[in-house]
């Protein structure tokens, strides 16, 4: 296990240099880092003995028959797209898990009674459309044709960046897997939260996936001279939108919900320039969806309130929606069983706040989740980290939740 958790983790690295950016990582969506990814990624998965392919979305896939050719697949996997700045666990840990998984049964010449897929899915940020999940909602069938006129910072729509990949957007459909042909969804991911380091625990089994609203929100004043408009005159839109990001946290944490407004920026940007529009981001995630609806409601209100006393206007448009998924208990047993299989008789359960392609990918198999510990929480951030004993325990627990099932099938 030693030696394949080291493999994993230089992969890791080797991944991390992927990247569109000389001094940080960032590897999106459909870019030209996106496939020297895939390529790598699919050697991995040949070397661990799978067929591979991409998918019509953009996926990378590989495959190991069962005892018999073309039996439904449980499949295995995670994402290998990243957000700016990224650390380089985030997603890419839990496919490179997944080949060390479908390598090790490989070599063990166990019959299988389904097939092994590996999936390391496009897109599950959104950092380069905004809308994120692209590639398990394409696996999933539950795309949506209007995503084809999203457009990137540069305006490149959805559609034109599959065709400078290589992709024919018209085989979209192609890449979604019909249930009866699928046995599950089980993905490993660190944490990207502190409650397994605090609890000085490296695994956790996941109870449940939170579920995620995101907005773009404008707000709309006056631009004018910062040096002669008389405050009584003004209409700062960057005023209002910092009291909005302070009832943002307000709300969210009387609410017991997650809000965070990521992305701001006040035009025309002048430093002697009164802002006359904001346009700004916000996530909100929590347990449960009535929560963070409700939540919603009250952060609109605020911003109403807000606008209206401070002669501004407020708009909306929400960019991004998943619903909060359950984790399959029977799915989640396996993966119990796998992390007592490391000899921790107790494992710790929770629920996910951070987005994970399951949420996509449930609409047609069961999921489940395994959670490595990654350093203090930390994630979307270079210093993510996680240790090697971590990374050969997880490995050890994805491993045997799979045999589980193949003994339990
Ligand atoms: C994905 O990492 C998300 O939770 O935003
Ligand atoms: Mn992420
Ligand atoms: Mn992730």
């Amino acid at each position: 296990m030693d030696a394949d958790a080291q493999l994993i983790l230089d992969r890791c690295d080797e991944l991390a240099a992927i990247s569109s950016q000389p001094d940080r990582l960032e590897r999106v969506h459909l870019s030209k880092e996106h496939r020297a990814a895939n390529d790598l990624v699919a050697e991995w998965m040949r070397a661990a003995g799978l067929s591979t392919w991409q998918d019509a979305a953009g996926n990378q896939c590989g495959r190991l028959e069962g005892s018999e050719p073309g039996l439904p697949a449980l499949l295995l996997g995670s994402h290998i797209d990243t957000v700016p700045d990224a650390g380089r666990y985030d997603g890419m840990l839990g496919v490179l898990l997944a080949i060390q998984v479908a390598g090790r049964v490989r070599d063990s010449g166990i019959a299988l009674p389904f097939a092994l897929e590996v999936v390391a899915f496009s897109d599950e940020e959104g950092t380069r459309f905004g809308t994120a999940l692209l590639g398990s909602r394409a696996l999933a069938g539950t795309w949506d044709d209007a995503w084809w006129n999203l457009t990137d910072a540069d305006g490149i729509t959805l559609f034109e960046a599959f065709q400078d990949f290589g992709l024919d957007p018209a085989r979209l459909p192609s890449a979604f897997r019909r249930p009866e042909n699928l046995v599950g969804y089980l993905e490993a991911h660190i944490e990207q939260g502190p409650y397994l380091d605090d609890a000085d625990r490296r695994l956790a089994v996941v109870t449940s996936i939170a579920g995620a609203r995101r907005f773009a929100l404008e707000i709309v004043g006056k631009a004018g001279h910062a040096g002669g408009t008389p405050y009584d005159r003004r209409k700062d839109a960057l005023v209002g939108a910092s009291e909005l990001v302070v009832a943002v946290e307000r709300i969210s944490k009387e609410r017991g919900v997650i809000g965070t407004v990521g992305r701001l920026e006040a035009f025309p940007g002048g430093v002697n320039v009164i802002p006359g529009r904001v346009e700004l981001s916000l996530d909100l995630r929590a347990e449960f969806d009535d929560d963070r609806d409700a939540s919603i409601r009250l952060i609109v209100e605020a911003a109403h309130e807000i606008c209206e006393w401070r002669g501004l206007a407020f708009h909306q448009k929400e960019i991004y929606r998943a619903d909060a998924v359950r984790c399959d208990l029977g799915l989640r047993d396996a993966v119990l069983q796998g992390i007592r299989a490391t000899g921790d008789q107790n494992p710790m359960a929770f629920w996910s706040r951070a987005g994970h392609d399951g949420v996509a990918v449930v609409a047609v198999t069961p999921i489940a989740m395994l959670f490595l510990r990654c350093r203090a929480g930390v994630s979307h951030h270079p210093d993510e980290a996680v240790r090697k004993a971590d990374v050969a325990a997880a490995l050890h627990a994805y491993e045997a939740a799979v045999l589980q099932l193949v003994a339990g099938a």
